[in-house]
């Protein structure tokens, strides 16, 4: 069914899109870089949703959107750097990539298993007020399908016609139409990890050099990033039995391990529970995790990516 389209500026709507994002369903929504695909980012399963919706081949990490500073802080640790564009650009078209602060409840999925989040507060005034309204951070990558462009009008969300899309918050045209300037204070040096209207330059003038993403470090494509979550024990796929020494990571009650992605078989649930079982086996003592091969189908081929990449080879 078509998802319905509802002024952001009409209480009832926001009203509605709460109902739907508390429990666990998708509303697109206007800010002031593009529309957003949002899903409650502390809900494995509603992240998860966005993720089949959007066809994305796997799991990028998400911005998770507040309405304020004091929540972004209180969700991701500020550092003097983070403190400083955060009072200058905030709210705006700049997100911050910080580390996860003790109890943050965003999902791993959302972070893509990340010790890390990244956090905006937009500049469009009614979806902080939708933001506030919520009160849990919302995850929302472009609402577009993956491949495409991204959309700057209700009508563009629309026409991509996703599964699962409820309702579509319309806003007018995105004042900005370009998404958001990513910077990752998470460490010493900040560095800029996708470009946009907040410029390298604006940024330099307020906290010294910042580091280019992309120079021999592999960060251009944050899905690929080195740090990317991979368990301590190995990790070994397409297991048909759990030897001595592992643990079994089952998929559909192949294995008839206690720990099971989606015991039903379905690749939302598995995709929702992923990185979260990944880190409760990753025990001392555990050799490897044996993983029941999951079928390539939809969400398959993002959950077989992260375990391809959790099973290579370390340096
Ligand atoms: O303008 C925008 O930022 C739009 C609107 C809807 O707010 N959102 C958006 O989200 O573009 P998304 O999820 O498509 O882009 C997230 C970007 C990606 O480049 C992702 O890899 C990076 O932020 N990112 C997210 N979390 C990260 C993390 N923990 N470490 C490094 N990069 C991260
Ligand atoms: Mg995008």
């Amino acid at each position: 069914m078509a998802a319905s389209v509802c002024p952001i500026t009409d209480p009832d709507a926001r009203a509605e899109a709460v109902q739907i994002l508390r429990a666990g369903g998708l509303v697109a929504f206007a800010t002031e870089t593009v529309y957003g695909l949002g899903a409650d980012a502390t809900n494995e399963t509603a992240v998860a949703k966005i993720f089949a919706a959007k066809g994305r081949p796997r799991f990028n990490p998400l911005i998770s959107h507040v309405p304020d500073v004091a929540t972004a802080f209180a969700l991701g640790q500020a550092t003097p750097a983070a403190r400083a564009v955060a009072k200058a650009f905030w709210p705006g078209p700049l997100t911050l990539v910080l580390r996860r602060a003790e109890g943050c409840p965003i999902a791993w999925l959302t972070s893509a298993g990340l010790e890390t989040v990244a956090i905006r507060v937009p500049g469009k005034p009614d979806a902080r007020t939708l933001l506030a309204e919520i009160g849990h951070p919302v995850a929302a990558p472009s609402a577009n399908r993956s491949g495409r462009v991204s959309p700057t009008t209700a009508a563009h969300v629309a026409a991509e016609d996703f599964d699962g899309l409820e309702l579509i918050l319309d806003g007018g045209a995105c004042t900005v139409g370009l998404e958001s300037t990513v910077l990752d204070v998470s460490g010493e040096t900040p560095r800029l990890l996708r470009p946009g209207s907040v410029t390298r330059e604006q940024i330099e003038d307020l906290v010294g050099p910042v580091d280019l993403a992309g120079q021999g470090d592999a960060i251009t494509a944050p899905g690929m990033l080195a740090s990317h979550y991979a368990p301590a024990a190995a990790v070994r796929l397409n297991a048909t039995e759990v030897r001595d020494g592992e643990v079994g990571l089952d998929f559909a009650g192949q294995l008839g391990s206690e720990t099971d992605l989606s015991p039903s078989g379905d690749p939302v649930e598995a995709a929702a529970n992923l990185f979260a079982l990944l880190r409760a086996l990753d025990r001392p003592g555990v050799s490897a995790i044996a993983v029941a091969p999951v079928p390539e189908a939809g969400l398959g081929a993002a959950i077989n990516d992260r375990l391809r990449r959790a099973a290579a080879p370390r340096d």
